[in-house]
């Protein structure tokens, strides 16, 4: 049975040999310690474990979603917006549920890219942009490298001529971490409106942030809502990755054409997670903090200051993360070998070539284990790397 035409366009699966070394290591014994995914260890917070309860038990909400999600869940992410960003929106017309901020990102190309149109993706970045997004919708993604002289932001100036029709942006940054101010963002938004981009910025990560930074929304822009849709997941915010539920917010005729897809794909997330997102989204309080995600970030500090204070002492090349819960490390050689070679002291870290060309000597070091595992990591890096 052939694959489509469109499927064997996807890149090759690079990471075979190393899973495999992985799969061999666990079958020997070897003590693991992973910090390779993005996946959080700690728990969901308790509230949202109750309503998620009391939502479960409801019969009613067991039913199918509408497309857009639920009206009281559209209307939560409003009021979050409105406390964390100080932006208005219309639950109506510019929200959208998701199941997971990834389904938004592979669907919003099936809306809105046609065969040959292109695609403005960074290099490095998550890799659905090109792949789920781009690439299965028949687009052609043109990659901009992030440069780490310019804060890791691509030279939006060079990529005038490509006269792409969409372009992804993300930050807080995975994998580099780097962050994004006021201006940059305006500046993104100039650019998609000078030359009639769709602007689809991911800030999957605005909430796991540091030292007092706060990361701001596309939407906070003035003229963003005339071209941009912003995807959330809560994924990160509320460690519930597995319950799988986010949203995009933006410009009405986006969050159409994204409904459209949807309506004859899935339908939104299961009621009881939207009810009991919402009541997540909820705890918020008016000026937009949480305690809940207060508390996650001063675990995830201190995980990365041990991580990155050794990685330093060690010699190696790597910004201090303001948000996310990743280190970009410049290991110096190809990244590849690195991790094979991290592999042999029993920690497993992320090859740079999994999230673009550009970065061969970097990897990509997650925080998301017990500061005790990643002591232990560090001391196996410092007496045997
Ligand atoms: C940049 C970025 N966007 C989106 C996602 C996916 O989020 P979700 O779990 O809401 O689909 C991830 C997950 O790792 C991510 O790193």
């Amino acid at each position: 049975m052939e694959l489509s035409e469109r499927m064997k366009k996807l890149p090759p699966y690079i990471f075979a040999e190393l899973e495999k070394a992985m799969i061999q290591k666990k079958k020997e014994g070897v003590d693991l310690i992973s910090l390779s995914i993005g996946d959080p260890d700690l728990p969901p917070p308790e509230f949202f474990i109750q309503a998620l309860r009391d939502e479960v038990l409801n019969p009613d909400n067991h039913k199918y979603s509408f497309s857009q999600g639920e009206r009281d869940f559209r209307e939560a992410v409003v009021d979050w917006y409105g406390k964390r960003f100080s932006v208005e929106l219309d639950p109506e017309e510019d929200v959208i549920a998701l199941i997971g901020a990834k389904e938004g990102i592979a669907n919003i190309s099936r809306a809105f890219i046609d065969p040959g149109d292109r695609v403005l993706v960074p290099d490095p970045s998550y890799p659905v942009y090109a792949n789920g997004s781009t690439i299965l919708s028949d687009g052609v993604p043109v990659f901009m490298p992030l440069d780490a002289d310019n804060g890791f932001k691509p030279c939006l100036d060079d990529f005038v001529d490509q006269k792409a029709k969409m372009m992804f942006l993300n930050y807080p940054n995975n994998p580099t971490a780097a962050v994004a101010d006021m201006d940059y963002l305006r500046e993104i938004v100039d650019f998609a409106l000078e030359n009639d981009v769709i602007l689809c910025y991911d800030n999957s990560y605005s909430e796991i942030t540091f030292d007092g930074y706060r990361a701001p929304s596309i939407m906070e822009v003035e003229g963003a809502k005339d071209v941009a849709i912003e995807f959330h997941s809560c994924s990160k915010t509320f460690n519930i990755t597995g319950g799988r539920i986010g949203f995009a917010v933006g410009n009405p005729r986006l969050i159409q054409g994204l409904t459209k897809v949807k309506a004859q794909i899935d339908s939104g997330p299961p009621i009881y997670i939207q009810r009991a997102a919402k009541t997540a989204l909820d705890s918020y309080n008016g000026d937009g903090y949480s305690e809940h995600v207060d508390l996650m970030n001063s675990i995830y500090a201190e995980r990365r200051d041990v991580l990155y204070n050794t990685l330093r002492s060690m010699g190696y090349g790597c910004p201090k993360p303001k948000a996310t819960f990743y280190l970009w490390v410049d290991c110096g050689r190809d990244s590849m070998e690195f991790a094979k070679s991290m592999l042999d002291i029993g920690v497993v870290v992320t090859p740079g070539i999994g999230f673009g060309e550009h970065y061969r000597n970097h990897v990509r070091f997650s925080i998301t284990r017990p500061k005790e595992d990643i002591e232990r990591a560090c001391r196996r890096m410092e007496e045997e790397l």
